[in-house]
């Protein structure tokens, strides 16, 4: 199986090691291809709006976007990590995910993304890595993933993770092992299902593609949308692979 980490700071600290004991349970069986961000995607969105109306080849950026989306594309399970910045997901995974807004259901979804699953994992001293992972969540979902698990932890009081005692260190560590073990368990070979809140959301978007039709077909979202066959009877979740 392929695994791709996004990621969201390039400090070896809590994150890091986070990850790395979620990694364990698929080192010998899988191949982990990984990202550090700002590292791989160093610019912000210039916000030039090209990726939606000329396509994403457009982008300033495309050669690190590109990189980074095949490995995506290509990967069984797709783990994002950050540490949460001022309650959020850190700026370098924010900006990140600005790059990919072209293919939020809206515009050009990636018929992959309907069948892949996600690992969210953040932590924070006291407050905000729930909303740090919900910052990720909400592109994640609108790409078409439906399986999606979260982890996140509050250090407390320690900033550092040699400082935490051995209590607390031991009930983190634990409940991301048990996150990881049952990840590995999962049939990789079988695409995940696409869960109904993703299909109604997919449904809208094809009701706001099918009156782009009637005004501009020849725009590049809606051109996409008629080349998967979603105006018609085709649906990303039938053709996940
Ligand atoms: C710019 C910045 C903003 C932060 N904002 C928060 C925050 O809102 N809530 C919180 O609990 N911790 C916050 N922290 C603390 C980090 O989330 C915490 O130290 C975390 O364990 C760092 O992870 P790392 O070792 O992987 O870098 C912030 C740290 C930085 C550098």
């Amino acid at each position: 199986m392929k695994i791709v980490v996004i990621n969201g700071t390039e400090k070896h600290g809590v994150t890091y090691r986070l990850k790395e004991t979620f990694l364990s349970a698929f080192k010998t069986e899988a191949e982990i291809t990984e990202y550090y961000l700002p590292k791989d995607c160093p610019n912000f969105c210039s916000g030039c709006t090209a990726c939606f109306t000329d396509g994403e080849a457009a982008c300033k950026d495309r050669l690190y976007i590109q990189k980074v989306e095949s490995s995506i594309l290509q990967a069984d399970l797709i783990i994002f990590t950050s540490p949460a910045y001022v309650m959020h997901a850190s700026g370098a995974m924010k900006a990140f995910l600005d790059h990919l807004a072209y293919r939020w259901m809206p515009h050009r979804p990636a018929t992959e993304m309907f069948g892949k699953r996600a690992v969210i994992i953040t932590q924070c001293v006291g407050a905000g890595a729930r909303s740090a992972a919900k910052d990720i969540k909400h592109s994640v979902s609108w790409w078409g993933v439906s399986y999606i698990k979260v982890f996140t932890a509050a250090l407390m009081k320690d900033m550092v993770w040699d400082n935490l005692s051995e209590n607390k260190r031991n009930s983190i560590e634990k409940k991301i092992c048990r996150l990881a073990e049952k990840t590995s368990r999962i049939n990789y070979a079988k695409p995940a299902r696409t869960g109904i809140v993703c299909k109604i959301k997919f449904m809208l978007c094809r009701l706001i593609q099918k009156s782009v039709y009637d005004k501009r077909p020849e725009s590049v979202d809606c051109r996409y949308w008629i080349d998967q066959g979603w105006l018609g009877k085709n649906r990303p979740w039938k053709n996940k692979r």
